[in-house]
């Protein structure tokens, strides 16, 4: 079992970031070192440079970033923790890679469309090109696992092509060089919605600061955002089934059960009938039960840029010894001389 994800540092760790992806690194943390296997989890700080960026708020971000995914529970010591830009195998392997991605594979990816725009023109060539580099990221390691939340799979089943393609292309039959990675997206917390606009995602790149909750955020921003998040004016249902066509609502209720290892029926089975004067401060002292410790642990991790970056070095060290053997073999497969 070889667990392979990333993370952009474009901005603040926010719970759709951690329900949707950040809470299986750690369960496969635990996995992994019950039963052998490794993870491996990084920033995927090249893949920010596909869009306008100040280069001293990434530098910030990227060690923020840090400390934050430990403060979540990822262990360097059993995990692998590291950054892109310190292991330059990921972009020798994505540009091996590019000789087998098809442009109209690039064209189709919904990302690449929603961040484009209209502007395509004006549009990086890295944006256009970024699953290529995710598909890089994973197959470098012949990852088995990647988990992601909901709006990933496309890239990773983009990845899946390309390995498969290059296996065919230049590989025996018997002998394909690239593990088909399969993606692990939680059934429950796949796509968490902006508190704002229940047809959004939540997202670090929303202006609007109270569309999300930070994983930094303090119990009276946690307690305020819940306070003023979007909802209808109806009770909660009884029944599922009567969350359907109320997006907003539909959202909380979620959150809730995640975060409070229940289900969704068990949260409408206490709180059906109830109007959201009533849910709401219950989900906001939920959040604040469970995020408190995470946010006391971020605060003082940050606070030690030392301490941060040993643990990228030790982390980028251990990336490239594993990266090595694959990304020699692609070379060799494709017939480049490397002496
Ligand atoms: P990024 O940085 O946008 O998000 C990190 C992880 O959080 C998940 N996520 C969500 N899950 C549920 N609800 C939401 N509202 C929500 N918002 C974000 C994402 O699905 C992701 O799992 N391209 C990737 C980073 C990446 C990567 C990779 C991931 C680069 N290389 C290789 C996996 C494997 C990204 O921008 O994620």
């Amino acid at each position: 079992m070889r667990i392979v994800s990333g993370i952009q540092p474009t901005g603040n760790l926010h719970l759709g970031n951690y329900l949707g992806a950040i809470r299986n690194w750690v369960a496969m943390q635990e996995q992994v070192s019950a039963e052998g296997g490794e993870c491996l989890y990084f920033l995927a700080d090249l893949h920010a440079i596909s869009m306008p960026h100040a280069p001293a708020d990434l530098a910030a971000n990227t060690r923020e970033m840090v400390a934050a995914l430990v403060a979540c529970g990822i262990d360097p010591d059993r995990s692998i923790l590291f950054n892109q830009a310190q292991v330059p195998q990921h972009s020798e392997m994505q540009w091996l890679l590019n000789g087998t991605a098809r442009m109209g594979w690039l064209n189709r990816m919904t990302q690449w469309k929603d961040k484009a725009g209209k502007n395509r023109e004006g549009a990086s060539v890295a944006l256009f090109t970024y699953p290529v580099l995710q598909a890089a990221d994973v197959l470098l390691y012949q990852a088995t696992h990647v988990p992601v939340g909901e709006d990933q799979k496309q890239h990773l089943e983009l990845a899946r092509d390309i390995a498969q393609k290059f296996n065919n292309d230049f590989c025996a039959e018997n002998a394909p060089l690239f593990t088909l990675p399969a993606p692990f997206i939680p059934p429950e917390a796949a796509r968490i919605m902006s508190l704002r606009d229940g047809s959004s995602k939540m997202s670090k790149s929303d202006p609007s600061d109270m569309s999300r909750i930070n994983m930094t955020d303090g119990a009276d921003t946690i307690m305020q955002k819940v306070k003023k998040a979007k909802t209808d004016p109806e009770p909660l249902p009884c029944e599922k089934a009567g969350l359907e066509g109320r997006a907003e609502a539909k959202n909380l209720v979620a959150i809730y059960a995640v975060m409070a290892g229940t289900s969704v029926d068990a949260v409408l089975s206490e709180f059906g009938g109830e109007g959201f004067g009533k849910f709401k401060p219950a989900l906001g002292e939920l959040l604040v039960e469970k995020l408190g410790p995470i946010n006391e642990r971020f605060l003082s991790l940050r606070e030690d840029r030392a301490a941060l970056d040993a643990i990228l070095a030790k982390g980028a060290e251990k990336a490239r010894a594993r990266a090595v053997p694959t990304l020699e073999k692609t070379y060799q497969a494709l017939g480049l001389v490397r002496g």
